[in-house]
């Protein structure tokens, strides 16, 4: 994948081959990317009935953080509907390339899947949002100044974070509120200044995935469902000093209720 000859369509179809062997579904309809507050959901799906470790996958990179699971597993839906959960998100921070950020995604593409959802754990600029609120994407700005489009390829990102999965995911939780999810390539948290230009550009939402992933998505004919958990709000707009345990701590606090909604969410799908 690092190679800039290598196609990186073709090593993921090739890691959709090695999970269709290892998992014995030919077939995926709905992927999900777990991010930090939502693993739970990978239990209340429905059956698993494989695991694999991502690194046994061609093109999946080692996890590098605590408290991100390094698994990807078939999970089969009480509607029948094979899912595919990603517990294994290579960040754009750790630079390795932007090709691996999103090989999961063109992995899942390249498995079936028609359905790609895509969480995390984000900070919010609307006051109203408490620790612990899940949030739909509405629609995303993508402060990388990266793209996982090579080459001349230009791809339409209206709608990205569809309409209708929104929808659906309200008939769920009439409450969800939604909002423009703004990726940052951090890893560290924004200044209060930046926290404020976001603001300013319609971004109501602050954190460092998804955007790319949703673009690569996109390109490869996915329908995309976004959704944030907020863990805390924003530099700036919260008064005390952001934390990476803090974080952690609101995500495992919210994790067995979010991850419920989600599962409601995805049976419906
Ligand atoms: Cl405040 N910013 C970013 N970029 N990511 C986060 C966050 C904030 N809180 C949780 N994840």
């Amino acid at each position: 994948l690092d190679l800039p000859d290598a196609d990186p369509f073709e090593i993921a179809r090739q890691a959709a081959e090695q999970i269709a062997e290892k998992t014995g579904v030919e077939r995926h309809d709905i992927a999900l990317t777990l991010g930090s507050g939502w693993g739970k959901a990978a239990e209340l799906l429905g059956e698993t009935t494989a695991t694999i470790p991502a690194q046994e996958i061609i093109g999946f990179s080692k996890p590098a953080l605590e408290g991100h699971v390094g698994t990807l597993r078939s999970v089969l839906l009480p509607t029948g509907k094979r899912a595919l959960v990603i517990g294994a998100r290579t960040h754009y921070y750790e630079d390795h390339g932007v090709r691996r950020v999103v090989h999961s995604v063109r992995t899942a593409a390249a498995a079936g899947v028609k359905t790609m959802i895509l969480t995390n754990g984000a900070g919010g600029i609307k006051e109203t949002w408490t620790p612990g609120t899940p949030v739909l994407i509405s629609d995303h700005i993508n402060l990388t100044a990266d793209s996982p489009l090579e080459g001349a390829t230009f791809v339409d990102l209206t709608d990205l974070y569809s309409t209708r999965l929104r929808e659906l995911a309200r008939s769920i939780d009439s409450t969800l509120d939604e909002g423009v999810y703004c990726q940052f390539r951090g890893p560290h948290y924004e200044t209060p200044a930046e926290v404020q230009m976001a603001k300013i550009i319609g971004g109501h939402i602050v954190g460092m995935s998804t955007a790319l992933e949703a673009i690569a998505a996109r390109q490869s004919g996915m329908e995309v469902l976004g959704m944030s958990l907020i863990t805390n709000l924003a530099a700036g707009i919260q008064k005390t000093p952001l934390s990476h345990a803090e974080v952690i701590e609101a995500g495992q606090l919210a994790e067995p209720v979010i991850s419920a909604l989600l599962a409601r969410i995805v049976a419906a799908i």
